[in-house]
C-alpha cells in the first residue's frame, strides 16, 4: 500500500454559514473561521473542509454559485479568504474547497446567456431539450421534490436540473464546459488551495438519450439514477481534470458519490491515482431510509451496519481509499441518530463510542464542526423553525399530495432534515452560543447551555478532548492509518468489533454500541493490556468481560521483537 499524507490526515468540515459570525449580522463567515483556527489546531485536525462560500443567491446555502471566483459578501472577500488560507498554513493545517460543478445558480452569466436564445453561445452550457405531450422531456423527479425538468418561458424548451430549479446542470459533454471548469479549479490552487471535496461529482455525466427512469417509491416521478449516477463519461472526465489539473499539484480530492458501489469506488478513487485521492459512499447513511426517501423514523439496524461498513473496509483495501464519516452537512447528528442524546451521560458515552468506532478504522476521518463536541438534532418546533430548501421541498411534495400527514412529516425533519446539522456551532453557554452578536439565521439549539465548547475544553475527560485524543493516537500509530481489517463477530447485535494489523502489531477495537450491558469474549493476548483509548476511565481488558453501555476501547498489542 503506498503512503500518502491525505491517507494520514483528518479532516475538519466547517460549514460556514454557522461556524462564527464575526461583524453581527447573523451568518457565519471566512473571518469568523480564521478566528477560529487555534481551537482547530488544538483539536489536531491537519485539514479543514470549508463548504461553499462563492458568490450564489444562497438559496441552497451557496450550493447554487453565481460566481466561482468571487466571494459571497456575506461571508466576507477574496483577501478574507487568502488570510485564511495563510494563517491556516502557518498552523500547519492545510484547506480544502467545495467544487460544486455538476450545476451552478441560475443567475450566473453563463446560464443567464444560455436561457436566452436557442443559439446563444452559452446555449449548451446547459442542458436544453424540447417537451413532450405538452410536458417534460421525461419522468425524472429532481432531488429537491418536483420534476428535474423547467420549462424556460423565453425559448420554450426545457432545462435540466437534477437539484432544485435554481440549479441547472452543466453540460459536461461540452468541452467548453470542462475547460472552464479546469482553469478556474487551476486558479484555486494557484491561490494555495490543498485539494477539493467535489459535489455530486458522480452526477456529472448524462446518458444524452435521457429515457425514463424507473418510478421512485412513493412519488410520481422517475428516477434518473440509472441514467446519471456514474454516467457513461464520468472516469472519462475525472482523468481529463486529473491530467489538466489535479496531477500538477499535491492534493487531497474526494468526491461525493451518491449511488457508490465498492467497483465504481475503486476505478473514482484507486490507487493509480489517475482520477480521485478517495470518495464518500453513501451506503451506511442510507440504511435507515424509509417509503418516502429519508423520510423515516427508523434506526439503523447494526448488524446492517456492521456488514455495510465493512463490506468497504474489504473492498477497498490495497485498491483505493476509503473516507470514514458519520456527519455532514446534509446529515442529521449522529449521536442523536445512532446515539443516546437524552440524558447528558449517555450522550458524552455514545459519541465517544461512536467516534472511537469509525476513528480507529482504515481511511481518512472527517468530523463535521461540533460533531466533536456531541452537537445533537436541533430544537425545531414547527415549519417556520426550518430554513432548508430540500425540507420545505419536500414537506410541500409530501403533505400537498396528501401522502403524508402533516405532523408526521415535521416529525420526519425534526429528525432528518438537513437543519439538523446547521445550527450554529456552540461556543459557550451563552444566549447566542458565542456565534453571533446578532439574530441567527437559523436557531441556535438551547442545549448550548450545557453543550459548548468553552465547557468541554475545561474539561478532560469531554467529548472534545476525547476526539482530540483519537486524532493524535492516528498520528502516532500507522497501523490505524495502514493496517487491514477484520471484523469480528458479525452476528452480534450490540457489538462492534474489528482487529487491524499491521507489520506484527494486531490493534483490538470493541464498541458496545447499544445502551445495555454486553458480554465480550477478548482474546488472551490482548487481556491485562491497558487500552489506548476506552470511554470508561476503568476499562479492564479481561478475558469474560461484560461491557458496560457503551463502553468501546481500543487496545494495542505488538509482538516481542524477534
Ligand atoms: C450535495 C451537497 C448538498 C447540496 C447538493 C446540491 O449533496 O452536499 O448540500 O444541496 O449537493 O449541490
Ligand atoms: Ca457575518
Amino acid at each position: 500500500m503506498k503512503k500518502a499524507w491525505w491517507k494520514e490526515a483528518v479532516v475538519y468540515q466547517v460549514y460556514p454559514r454557522s461556524f462564527q459570525d464575526s461583524n453581527g449580522d447573523g451568518v457565519g463567515d471566512l473571518p469568523g473561521v480564521t478566528a477560529r483556527l487555534p481551537y482547530l489546531q488544538q483539536l489536531g485536525v491537519d485539514v479543514i473542509w470549508l463548504s461553499p462560500f462563492y458568490r450564489s443567491p444562497g438559496r441552497d446555502n451557496g450550493y447554487d454559485i453565481s460566481d466561482y471566483r468571487a466571494i459571497q459578501p456575506e461571508f466576507g472577500a477574496l483577501e478574507d479568504f487568502d488570510r485564511l488560507v495563510a494563517q491556516a498554513h502557518a498552523l500547519g493545517i492545510k484547506i480544502v474547497i467545495d467544487l460544486v460543478v455538476n450545476h451552478t445558480s441560475q443567475e450566473h452569466p453563463w446560464f443567464r446567456e444560455s436561457r436566452k436564445s436557442r443559439d446563444n453561445p452559452y446555449r449548451d452550457y446547459y442542458i436544453w431539450r424540447d417537451g413532450v405531450n405538452g410536458g417534460p422531456p421525461n419522468n425524472w423527479g429532481s432531488n429537491f421534490s418536483g420534476s428535474a425538468w423547467k420549462l424556460d418561458e423565453a425559448t420554450g424548451q426545457y432545462y435540466l436540473h437534477t437539484f432544485g430549479d435554481f440549479q441547472p446542470d452543466l453540460n459536461w459533454e461540452n468541452p467548453a464546459v470542462r475547460r472552464e471548469v479546469y482553469d478556474m479549479m487551476d486558479w484555486w490552487c494557484r491561490r494555495g488551495v490543498d485539494g477539493f471535496r467535489m459535489d455530486v461529482i458522480s452526477m456529472i455525466s448524462k446518458t444524452p438519450e435521457m429515457p425514463d427512469g424507473p418510478r421512485n417509491p412513493g412519488s410520481s416521478y422517475g428516477s434518473f439514477a440509472p441514467y446519471v449516477v456514474n454516467g457513461p463519461r464520468v472516469h472519462e472526465f475525472l482523468r481529463e481534470m486529473n491530467r489538466e489539473v489535479l496531477s500538477r499539484y499535491d492534493l487531497l480530492t474526494v468526491g461525493e458519490c451518491s449511488g457508490l458501489t465498492v467497483e465504481q469506488a475503486c476505478r473514482y478513487a484507486s490507487e493509480e491515482g489517475t482520477e480521485l485521492t478517495m470518495a464518500f459512499q453513501f451506503e451506511h447513511m442510507d440504511l435507515d431510509g424509509g417509503e418516502s426517501f429519508k423520510w423515516s423514523l427508523r434506526r439503523m439496524d447494526l448488524r446492517e451496519l456492521k456488514e455495510t461498513l465493512s463490506r468497504w473496509q474489504y473492498g477497498l483495501e490495497g485498491r483505493a481509499w476509503n473516507s470514514l464519516y458519520w456527519c455532514n452537512h446534509d446529515q442529521p447528528r449522529i449521536v442523536s441518530r445512532l446515539g443516546d442524546d437524552s440524558t447528558p451521560e449517555s450522550r458524552e458515552r455514545s459519541a465517544k463510542a461512536l467516534a472511537l468506532c469509525l476513528h480507529m478504522m482504515q481511511g481518512t476521518p472527517y468530523i463535521y464542526q461540533g460533531e466533536e463536541l456531541a452537537m445533537t438534532n436541533g430544537d425545531f418546533r414547527s415549519l417556520e423553525d426550518f430554513r432548508d430548501v430540500e425540507s420545505l421541498n419536500a414537506y410541500r411534495e409530501l403533505t400537498g399530495s396528501g401522502r403524508l400527514e402533516p405532523e408526521e412529516m415535521l416529525s420526519y425533519l425534526r429528525y432528518k432534515s438537513r437543519d439538523n446539522a446547521r445550527t450554529p456551532m456552540q461556543w459557550d453557554g451563552s444566549e447566542r452560543a458565542g456565534f453571533t452578536q446578532g439574530t441567527p439565521w437559523i436557531g441556535i439549539n438551547p442545549n448550548c447551555r450545557e453543550i459548548n465548547a468553552a465547557e468541554q475544553l475545561a474539561r478532560p475527560d469531554s467529548v472534545f478532548h476525547f476526539y482530540r485524543r483519537l486524532i493524535a493516537l492516528r498520528h502516532a500509530h500507522e497501523i490505524i492509518v495502514y493496517g487491514s481489517y477484520q471484523l469480528l463477530w458479525p452476528e452480534d447485535g450490540q457489538i462492534f468489533a474489528y482487529l487491524r494489523q499491521w507489520e506484527g502489531q494486531r490493534l483490538l477495537v470493541v464498541c458496545n454500541l447499544s445502551g445495555q450491558c454486553a458480554p465480550a469474549e477478548i482474546g488472551p493476548e490482548f487481556c491485562g493490556r491497558e487500552p489506548l483509548i476506552a470511554t470508561y476511565d476503568d476499562t479492564a481488558v479481561g478475558p469474560g468481560m461484560t461491557l458496560r453501555p457503551w463502553e468501546a476501547f481500543a487496545v494495542l498489542q505488538e509482538e516481542a521483537a524477534q
